[in-house]
């Protein structure tokens, strides 16, 4: 068997569409993304169908510009790499079809990968503004908090992930995008509350942190919604405006606060002292302080990717396949695109 050192990789589990070419070591030799934000915004929400459409007009055009950023041939590419799940079925189908097409087209082995071990890895890539602290080590802790997800994981080893915790309701991400609409800030959400809360006070309102006791792993965001919600709806719009950088400050550290307590208790219950904190959420500037301060307290050592690899994007998912390809792992193409994990992807402690 060939050895593969350079791979193509697309990522379209979301309304994120993103193609990247990764070499040996998660090097990162050509990213191309392309967002869907100003296309969902008027919904207040991302609309699968319209997500999906999207992909089939943003994804060739993507491949093409990624190839001319690389600046190699496809006869360069060993393989492909696809996400394959979790996510939107009809966004994941895009990609999927257009992998398994390119790699019949040009005689390449391709892998479908699962979108959170490519958030998990993603503080491995590297390139030439981004050296990751350390190499890829096991074992260790990982909190991947996203749109859909907020999950934290011992990861043991390549394609060896247990949960230790997760979410019972809604996602980070999610409360931070439903905050932001419910004041008014549109959609997605997250990026805007972290820059209003910049010069906010944080201890204005006092929002509800859930599940804190004890050594529960498990996340609960729906209180903190509703908490958020009942909040606004005591207050006129002008109040609203008037106090928007105290709500986003104070609602963020509720966030902040859950996040760094459940990451604590998994470092002291595994009793391991490396931790990666990564998905859309860890682009979060007070969660990235707040992560840090905790870290260099307790000598745990930290990674969160920089803020291009925190977001859904190709790289991580590049890293992951090249991995699993060098390992001689191979999808045949039966594969399809599955809106969940599999059940051996990620096992419950
Ligand atoms: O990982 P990601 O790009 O997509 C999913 O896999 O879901 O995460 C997207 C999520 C959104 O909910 C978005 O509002 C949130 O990440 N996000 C942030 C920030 N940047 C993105 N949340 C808080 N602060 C940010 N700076
Ligand atoms: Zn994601």
């Amino acid at each position: 068997m060939s050895e593969i050192s350079k791979v193509l990789a697309i990522e379209t589990s979301c309304d994120d569409t993103s193609v990247a070419i990764v070499g040996a070591d998660g090097e990162v030799l050509a990213l191309s993304s392309v967002n869907q934000d100003l296309v969902h915004e008027p919904f207040g929400g991302i609309v699968p169908e319209i997500a999906c459409r999207n992909h089939t007009l943003n994804l060739l055009p993507l491949v093409e510009k990624t190839m001319e950023k690389f600046g190699g041939s496809w006869d360069d590419i060993d393989a492909l790499a696809v996400t394959s799940r979790p996510g939107l079925i009809g966004s994941l189908m895009v990609g999927v079809v257009t992998a398994k097409s390119l790699a019949l087209a040009y005689q390449k082995p391709f892998i479908g990968v699962n979108h959170l071990e490519g958030h998990i890895l993603a503080p491995f890539v590297r390139d030439k503004e981004y050296q990751p602290a350390s190499g890829l080590d096991f074992p260790f802790v990982c909190l991947v908090v996203s749109g859909g997800h907020t999950s934290l994981y011992l990861v043991k080893d390549l394609g060896s992930y247990e949960i230790l915790g997760e979410t019972l309701d809604d996602a980070a991400g999610e409360a931070f995008d439903k905050f932001a609409k419910t004041i008014g800030l549109g959609f997605p959400g997250g990026v805007k509350v972290d820059r209003l809360a910049a010069s906010g006070n944080a201890q204005r309102f006092d929002f509800p942190r859930s599940m804190l006791s004890g050594d529960n792993l498990d996340f609960s965001f729906s209180g903190l919604k509703t908490a958020g919600l009942r909040l606004v709806e005591t207050m006129t719009e002008i109040q609203v405006q008037a106090n928007l950088n105290d709500l986003c400050a104070s609602y963020q550290q509720a966030i902040v606060d859950v996040l760094v307590s459940k990451l604590d208790t998994a470092v002291r219950l595994t009793g391991l002292n490396k931790a990666v904190v990564s998905g859309g959420v860890s682009a979060n500037s007070q969660l990235r302080r707040e992560a840090q301060l905790w870290a260099g307290k307790y000598e745990v050592g930290l990674m969160i990717p920089p803020l291009r690899y925190c977001t859904d994007n190709a790289a991580m998912i590049g890293y992951a396949g090249l991995l699993h390809l060098q390992k001689g792992e191979r999808s045949s193409q039966r594969l399809g695109p599955l809106p969940r994990s599999l059940s051996e992807d990620f096992k419950r402690r």
